[in-house]
């Protein structure tokens, strides 16, 4: 078997085998197979596609190119959501102690933003105290008496991923929906976990831009982890505006917690419910009406809300910022946005906005950036929403003072206004169990 040969059968549409792809991910894993070859076949693959054959042997070969995490301790109770990413996205943080409250084992290993998206732990990190890296001892030990925890990637998950995807970012191969589908599903089935929901976003935020390619990305992700033995389902979901009215860190980490505190209401409480409800059903069997209804249980009676500060404190983090969110780091410079005009806005550029945040010092463009957690938009004015001229749109935070007039132009510029009520785009566009 040669890479020679692979590359020919790819570029003229032919099937791989499994061993073949195998072959493919080991060798270039061991660095046998230098970067060139394997650009080409990833550019094939974007070109002629895969069928669902070789989308499983490709996750399964990257899934075992590393570490695998062991939760068999858990039984059928180990559980793990992962969004595709989006801005205002801070659902981890809520459905994860929901879905603990409730008796899963929520066993999360999440990243840090880049680009214009947040990641889950550059967030937590807002906790003063607060440890994203726990020994593999730790972790599951804290899975065991807390019923979850929250980590930065550990150890050497799918090392052919972390390869594939450097190379895929520079080559313009990161869009095609084999790829995609197998590099996030390799990691989820070496992450261990039996029980998976996947948060497939659509929108101008989002990977995905069509609600046909979310369906077809999600479909695929289903079918790959059903057919490797994990009970999986996914939602796909709104990302034509921020989700919530937080974008940043702190701010966002304030906003989780007036959710399960039952003063935040609205499209990210909604999410975050269908979401925890999806994870119940895969772990325990229970009917959706009845695992929507233990989810509002224990977010009106405060369970979800003490089991966020019991796993806030087991990580290290001061427990007092759960109690009084109001703590959270605001920086120090704010600006109010305008709106320059009366009507509805139409429509967001999510991403464009996520942009902003990152400009103000909420995210990074580089990997080695570092952010500032105080940084971000708070929103008053979301799609759909009447404005008044000189009406506030959003409160801008930095330590950046010089940011601020581009920030706020750039802010205006990712709004579309209008005088007609627009359509509305649903919440939560399907669910694939
Ligand atoms: N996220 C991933 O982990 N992989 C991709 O290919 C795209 C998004």
């Amino acid at each position: 078997m040669t890479m020679y040969d692979i590359l020919t059968k790819k570029k003229h549409g032919e099937e791989l085998r499994a061993e073949e792809i195998r072959f493919f991910v080991e060798g270039y894993t061991a660095e046998r197979i230098p970067d060139y070859q394997a650009s080409a076949l990833m550019m094939a693959i974007c070109l002629n596609g895969m069928t669902a054959e070789e989308t499983a042997a490709l996750t399964d070969a990257m899934a075992h190119s590393g570490d695998t995490v062991d939760l068999s301790r858990f039984g059928t109770l180990s559980a793990d959501k992962h969004s595709t990413g989006g801005v205002g996205d801070k659902t981890s943080l809520i459905v994860a102690p929901i879905v603990a409250a409730l008796g899963g084992k929520v066993t999360k290993m999440s990243g840090r933003g880049l680009g214009h998206t947040g990641g889950t732990v550059d967030k937590l990190e807002s906790i003063p105290g607060f440890r994203t890296t726990l020994s593999p001892a730790e972790f599951l030990e804290q899975v065991e008496t807390v019923g979850m925890a929250v980590i930065g990637q550990s150890g050497d998950l799918a090392p052919a991923d972390k390869k594939l995807y450097a190379l895929r970012d520079v080559t313009a191969t990161v869009d095609s929906i084999p790829l995609i589908a197998s590099s996030i599903m390799s990691k989820k089935l070496a992450a261990g976990s039996q029980n998976i929901v996947l948060d497939v976003k659509v929108g101008s935020g989002a990977f995905m831009k069509t609600p046909e390619d979310a369906v077809k990305l999600a479909e695929e992700m289903v079918r790959i982890g059903n057919m490797c033995g994990r009970r999986t389902a996914a939602l796909i979901t709104d990302m034509n505006a921020p989700l919530g009215a937080a974008v940043g860190n702190a701010v966002e980490l304030q906003e989780a917690v007036g959710v399960l505190r039952g003063e935040v209401q609205g499209d990210l409480r909604d999410v975050c419910v269908a979401l925890a409800t999806q994870m119940l059903i895969l772990i325990f069997g229970w009917e959706e009406t009845e695992a929507e209804a233990r989810v509002n249980a224990v977010l009106q009676d405060g369970t979800a809300l003490a089991k966020m500060r019991e796993w806030v404190v087991a990580q290290g983090g001061d427990g007092g910022y759960i109690d009084d969110p109001t703590r959270f780091h605001r920086s120090a410079h704010t600006f109010t946005v305008l709106s320059p005009t009366d009507g509805y806005i139409a429509a967001m550029d999510t991403e464009a906005i996520g942009r902003v945040a990152v400009l103000l010092g909420a995210g990074r463009e580089n990997k080695e950036d570092t952010i500032d957690h105080g940084a971000g938009i708070l929103l008053c004015k979301k799609s759909g929403d009447a404005v008044r001229k000189g009406d506030p749109l959003c409160v801008l935070y930095t330590e950046r003072e010089y940011v601020l007039p581009e920030a706020s132009s750039n802010y205006v510029k990712a709004l579309s206004f209008t005088f007609e009520r627009p359509a509305a785009h649903p919440l939560i566009y399907q669910t694939l169990r």
